[in-house]
């Protein structure tokens, strides 16, 4: 399949796919999603000349399987439950997580990575793509709002502008009634840390994802609230307090226990979980 037509915001979704593939192919995966290799199989795409680093590959599985975990929790205990996930990309978390048959699962992401996601990944019942962008409210229009709700979002809020990601967060409960919402977080992300990406590095996957960053993230977990009082807070969970850190490469399993110590560097990598 050709993607010469993505734009850079839309070409994000291969390059999280590409470090899903990539775990899936080491000796030791964390994620071990093998339909990642599959779909990224099928782009005509210079993948390895994005020159994904470890560290890359490594988070990009672990929050994934974080995510996953607490999607399975909450479909689990409720089986007629809806699940969202915003800027899906080519995310096969629905087959990963294989929901009760029950749960209606919509993946939202804009035209263009809809169309792609549609050929090259398998149907499944009760699975429903949704083409449109979360800059406008109307992306709720075919879904549902009073089942138990899921929404997840995965590397999706730096994309964004800090207007429409409060608007995502306000919409949330108006159009939903009762749910969780989840999603991987970056703390905060200056000007100053994006720079130095960019100038530390010729890598085109940081220029991929740093070129795409609007949003300046915030560092109190409980922020969201101030925007939204119908969310609360219920879980903040350090990526790099996982077990599965001790699959790391041996240089980088190091660097992440020590990371792990200093909650500026563990909010990087941090899981955030809000009940309404
Ligand atoms: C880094 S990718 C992550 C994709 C997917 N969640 C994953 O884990 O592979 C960010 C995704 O957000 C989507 N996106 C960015 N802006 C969007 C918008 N305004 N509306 C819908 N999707 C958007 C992009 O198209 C891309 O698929």
């Amino acid at each position: 399949m050709d993607v010469g037509h993505f734009t850079p915001i839309e070409e994000t979704a291969l390059l999280t796919e590409y470090a899903r593939a990539l775990d899936s192919r080491s000796l030791r995966p964390i994620l071990g999603d093998t339909l990642a290799g599959e779909v990224v199989g099928k782009i005509d795409y210079d993948f390895a000349g994005l020159g994904v680093i470890a560290s890359v590959v490594c988070l990009v599985a672990l929050r994934a399987k974080m995510l996953d975990e607490r999607i399975r929790a909450f479909t689990t205990e409720h089986p007629d439950a809806v699940v969202v996930d915003l800027g899906a990309g080519l995310n096969s978390a629905v087959f990963r997580v294989d929901p009760p048959p029950s749960v209606d699962w919509y993946s939202v992401d804009l035209p263009a990575v809809i169309k792609l996601r549609d050929a090259l990944l398998p149907r499944r019942d009760r699975s429903h793509s949704v083409a449109a962008s979360l800059a406008e409210p109307d992306w709720t229009d075919a879904i549902s709002g009073d089942r138990p709700t899921m929404v997840v979002a995965d590397g999706l809020f730096p994309f964004l502008s800090e207007r429409v990601v409060v608007a995502i967060f306000r919409h949330i409960t108006d159009h939903f009634e009762s749910g969780m919402f989840v999603f991987n977080d970056y703390g905060t992300v200056g000007r100053i840390k994006r720079f130095a990406s960019l100038v530390t590095t010729r890598k085109r996957m940081f220029r991929t994802l740093y070129s795409q960053w609007g949003f300046g993230g915030f560092k109190d977990a409980h922020h969201p609230e101030t925007w939204n009082p119908n969310l609360k807070l219920v879980e903040e969970a350090g990526a790099l307090h996982e077990p599965d850190v001790a699959l790391f490469p041996p240089m980088l399993r190091v660097g992440s226990r020590i990371a792990a110590r200093f909650p500026a560097s563990a909010r990087n990598t941090r899981i955030l979980r809000y009940q309404f």
